[in-house]
């Protein structure tokens, strides 16, 4: 076996000694449109420039460039793959003919056709004859422009240019102010911007741009607008320095020069450091065929031969490789630019976001980018212990937002129980991961969900220790209990690790109370048992098939409770057994398969199984624990040919920094990671010959005989290491920690290859074969009242209660009318009595005192009936009457009035229980959805604008 190993390394080794140029199979345009949202500007992996045009199009062009609309701006900064709000597009230039005189007059020029994209190099082609080439190293960009002849050719540097968005949910960057200075073929300053979908504070960028126009120099303006978003001018003049909160930049003009280069350099940390960037990593002097191939070399050397196969279908290749490509863009590397803080520590940024990449994408970066991998959780770690929590997303320095649980936890586990260890301080890595799981982060009040932090850590974390179960006080709620069980469970490998077993006991535990969210009795499709919202009174209604809004506020984020059904990857075999066993299982796995479903999904056949969204990832592999290994490979097949292909509209939905590209190439290569555990699912390879370098001269070598990518594919039989294999799972140390091989035999046709042991369910104290409901008992928690039963309860018990009150009135009155009949009386009795006197008896000035005896009466008589009143309604004593003119005119006004009012405020004891849940549970925890669902991941809203279907 080592030998064969060694011979296959010996063959790689030579195939590698001819260079082959893998990046000729990177299309950079993958993803591009049809919401894909990947950035298809130039950059190197995790490189902190990213430079690419900005176009507007009427909507969020997320990683500045999509197929159509106008470009604004060519910048320095992007994202790639993201949704919910641009970030950055920020530190650009703008090509521009002519005499500019309004420089802050939104300037734009249309594409007068395609793209050229490729790694390491970008062209454009503008409306007015200008074309621009970039180039990029990781902390500088490099612009090249020929403009046509005979024309004012100028470069604008508008300082204030950044991406906007038109979602109207206050997502929107915001340019705050800045400086520039300039000098003949020179500019430096530096820029603030603050909010983006993370809802950052303000954060500052420092540029250093260089020209060179041949023998031309450059004249210099500056411009200075009237504030920080309008077009209108205050100062256009060649003062060289201009500093400012409105918007401010500069316009060089070359005159009649047609070939022009530009070189800038960025920094977090000062203009110093950013001409720095730029003169050590692209000299004067430099050229962009120079940029192009060192860019080439490096996204070959460091990334793209870590995969080398025998296949040589193009398709095929270019899919692998543009993939491994997307993958590889975020996090950025901003070690030595971090401004928060001085320290020795690597410093990642733009991790967009964990939610998406904890599945599958991290668990590959191990895999291709071991020290890199390392870095990243000594990152994580020094970013807790420098501002409390990990991230779960972070960009331009900030954490925000966490969409579920708090995730990074999961990629600390992974890491720990696949043996990284290295540089890594696993004690503090511990601290951060108990923080996330015992201490509540401070409310950042964010609108989209009010109700707990966005920002960091585990915002409904109250709940969890409380019940261990989250109500719908929080928003996200189901979410959030299945993602929490899972951090939980990471916790508990690291405890283990640690030798920390009371921790091991309390996490390992608490892992397991997504299953406090599983009613049994909760049906669809003929299936019963689903993930539901559950409130102090008892599971709340639910349909599996909605999620209502989906969004921040509501119980399911982006996916339905059937998708989520599946996410307890920790404790599979509970799962199966609540889910009524494993042929059930099977059953169920397969509904989420069967077409014409749910119009929700309606792109991808109005499935369930969602393969745009990351809640859905898992779900095709689960069949390995039952003993279908083959449906595994015949969905997951089906998913990555279907939905995947190597163009700009072929991904099923946003890249999520990668995420879906991370997805696909776990499905070529034929295995599945089960993150937190050193399990890897076993699927069917494409390619007869693959090899993975693990680096230190290890490799992992997979083949496949009998295989064909469209018509043979089910596994017959598989050796690894050379042993006969029948489990459909390999550990870390199994193929990975030392390298290995994969032999496959494929053939048309399922066979029973699997007879050995299922995949292990750590979490699981059942077998798959326990009868769920001895797990969680079937009506041993009661459903909640619906919300719209409350909601008619609480209506006729306010009609009952009026009625009530209006008869009591009645009789009040009636009462009253005969204390005044009495009063008439008994004045009429006095009058007659004193039958000189003229006064006014009505106001009881001064006929009071000629019968005294009886007016006392009469006013004791009045105080105890209001007195009797009042205890009626045990309201607190009320003050004695003090003299006749303080009395009302009409008692019924005030004892009324004051009845109404305290009824409401203090309900008799029997109905205080249940008017409380009325309130509170119908109408006050009930998040308000803030915004209109709005996807990051798929179930796209798909929008036609000029052509182009976009997401929103
Ligand atoms: C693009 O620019 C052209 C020419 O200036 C203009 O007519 C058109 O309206 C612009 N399109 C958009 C979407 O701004
Ligand atoms: C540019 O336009 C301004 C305002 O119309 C004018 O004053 C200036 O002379 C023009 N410059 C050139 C070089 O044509
Ligand atoms: C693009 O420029 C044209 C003028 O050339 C202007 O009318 C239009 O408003 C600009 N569009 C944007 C989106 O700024
Ligand atoms: C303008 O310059 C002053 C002095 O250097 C500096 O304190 C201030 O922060 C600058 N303002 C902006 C918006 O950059
Ligand atoms: C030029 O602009 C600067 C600010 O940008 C302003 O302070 C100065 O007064 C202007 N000069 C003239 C001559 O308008």
């Amino acid at each position: 076996m080592y030998f064969s190993a060694s011979l296959i390394g010996l063959f790689l080794a030579a195939v590698r000694a001819e260079p082959i140029d893998l990046t000729q199979y990177v299309l950079t345009d993958t993803g591009e449109s049809n919401g894909g949202n990947t950035f298809a500007g130039v950059s190197l992996p995790f490189g902190m420039v990213k430079l690419g045009p900005d176009m507007f199009f009427g909507a969020d062009a997320y990683s500045g460039d999509v197929t159509i609309g106008n470009f604004t701006g060519f910048s320095m900064m992007h994202e790639s793959g993201t949704g919910g709000a641009p970030k950055y597009g920020v530190v650009s230039q703008m090509p521009v003919l002519g005499n500019i005189t309004e420089p802050l007059a939104n300037l734009n020029d249309t594409r007068v056709r395609p793209d050229i994209t490729s790694v390491g190099y970008y062209k454009a082609a503008l409306g007015s004859g200008i074309t621009v080439e970039l180039g990029a190293t990781s902390r500088a960009g490099y612009y090249q422009y020929t403009f046509p002849t005979s024309n004012q050719s100028n470069v604008v540097v508008d300082i204030s240019h950044v991406l906007p968005s038109y979602r109207g949910q206050g997502l929107s960057q915001r340019y705050l102010g800045g400086e520039i200075s300039t000098s003949s073929n020179h500019y430096e300053g530096h820029a603030d911007y603050d909010n983006g979908w993370n809802r950052a504070p303000l954060w500052t960028i420092f540029f250093c741009g260089y020209f060179d126009s041949g023998d031309t120099p450059s004249i210099v303006n500056t411009f200075v607008g009237q504030n920080d978003n309008t077009s209108q001018l205050v100062d256009y003049n060649t003062t060289s320095t201009v500093n400012s909160t409105a918007r401010l930049g500069a316009v060089f003009n070359f005159g009649n020069a047609t070939n022009i280069t530009s070189r800038v350099g960025i920094s977090f940390i000062s203009t110093a450091q950013a001409c720095d960037n730029v003169n050590t990593q692209i000299p004067a002097g430099t050229t962009l065929a120079t940029l192009t191939s060192n860019a080439k070399q490096v996204w070959n050397d460091e990334v793209l031969s870590k995969v080398t196969t025998t296949e040589s279908n193009l398709s095929n290749l270019q899919l692998l490789y543009s993939s491994m490509y997307f993958m590889h863009l975020l996090p950025s590397n901003r070690t030595g630019e971090n401004p928060l803080w001085t320290s020795a520590e690597p410093y990642y940024d733009d991790t967009f976001t964990t939610w998406d990449l904890f599945r599958c994408t991290f668990a590959l970066l191990q895999i291709f980018q071991p020290s890199m991998y390392e870095e990243y959780i000594r990152s994580l770690i020094n970013i807790f212990q420098n501002e409390g929590y990990m991230p779960d997303a972070r960009s331009s320095n900030f954490n925000g937002a966490s969409q579920g649980g708090s995730n990074s936890d999961n990629i600390m586990a992974d890491a720990y129980v696949k043996g990284v260890r290295g540089a890594v301080n696993w004690t503090a890595g511990y601290e951060a991961m108990q923080k996330n799981a015992e201490v509540t982060p401070l409310n950042n009040n964010d609108p989209r969900d009010l109700s707990s932090s966005t920002k960091e850590g585990r915002g409904a974390l109250p709940d969890w220790l409380e019940l261990g179960y989250i109500t719908p006080k929080y928003g996200r709620a189901v979410t959030r209990a299945v993602e929490y069980s899972v951090n939980d469970f990471a916790l508990s490998q690291v405890a283990a690790g640690l030798g920390k077993s009371a921790d091991v006991t309390r996490y390992l535990n608490r892992s397991r109370n997504w299953r406090n969210h599983w009613n049994p009795e909760a049906t669809s499709l003929n299936f019963s048992g689903f993930l539901v919202p559950r409130s102090i009174e008892g599971y709340i209604e639910q349909d599996p098939l909605q999620c209502g809004g989906c969004y921040w506020g509501d119980a399911y984020y982006e996916a339905l409770p059937w998708e989520y059904s599946f996410n307890a990857q920790h404790d599979i075999n509970t799962l199966i057994a609540l889910s009524g066993g494993p042929e059930t299982f099977v059953n169920r796995l397969e509904m989420m398969f069967t077409p014409n479903i749910t119009a929700r999904n309606a792109p991808f056949n109005s499935t369930i199984f969602n393969p745009g969204n990351e809640p859905s990832f898992n779900t095709p592999y689960l069949y390995n624990y039952v003993g279908r290994q083959d449906l595994s490979v015949k969905r997951s097949r089906f998913i990555a040919k279907s939905y995947y292909s190597p163009t700009p509209g072929g991904l099923p939905g946003n890249s999520d920094a990668g995420a879906m590209e991370s997805w696909l190439l776990w499905n070529m290569l034929g295995l599945y990671p089960m993150v937190g555990q050193t399990t890897f699912l076993i699927g069917s390879p494409w390619f007869a010959n693959t090899s993975i370098s693990l680096g230190a001269g290890k490799a992992l070598t997979m083949t496949t005989t009998g295989g064909s990518n469209d018509s043979s594919y089910y596994v017959q039989s598989l050796r690894v290491n050379g042993k006969k294999w029948t489990q459909s799972w390999v550990t870390w140390d199994d193929i990975f920690a030392n390298g290995g091989t994969m032999n496959f035999v494929l053939g048309p046709v399922p066979a029973n290859w699997t007879t050995g042991p299922s995949p292990p369910s750590p979490a699981s104290e059942h077998s798959q074969y326990t009868n769920g409901s001895t797990i969680v008992q079937p009506g041993t928690v009661p459903m909640a009242p619906l919300a719209a039963t409350l909601a008619k309860e609480a209506h006729r018990r306010k009609i009952m209660r009026d009625v009530a009150l209006g008869v009591m009135g009645f009789v009040l009155l009636g009462l009253l009318a005969m204390v005044g009949w009495l009063w008439w009386y008994w004045t009429r009795r006095a009058k007659r009595a004193t039958a000189e006197q003229g006064t006014d008896q009505e106001k009881g000035t001064t006929g009071a005192g000629k019968s005294p005896r009886k007016i006392e009466g009469l006013k004791a008589l009045l105080l105890e009936s209001r007195h009797r009143l009042m205890n009626l309604f045990k309201k607190k004593p009320c003050p004695l009457l003090p003299t006749k003119e303080e009395r009302p005119k009409t008692a019924d006004g005030s004892i009324g009035g004051d009845t109404f009012v305290d009824i409401e405020a203090e309900p008799p004891i029997s109905e205080k229980k249940e008017l409380r849940i009325s309130v509170l549970e119908a109408f006050v925890d009930e998040p308000e959805p803030t915004e209109p669902w709005t996807p990051r991941g798929t179930n796209r809203r798909i929008h036609e604008i000029a052509n182009e279907r976009t997401e929103l």
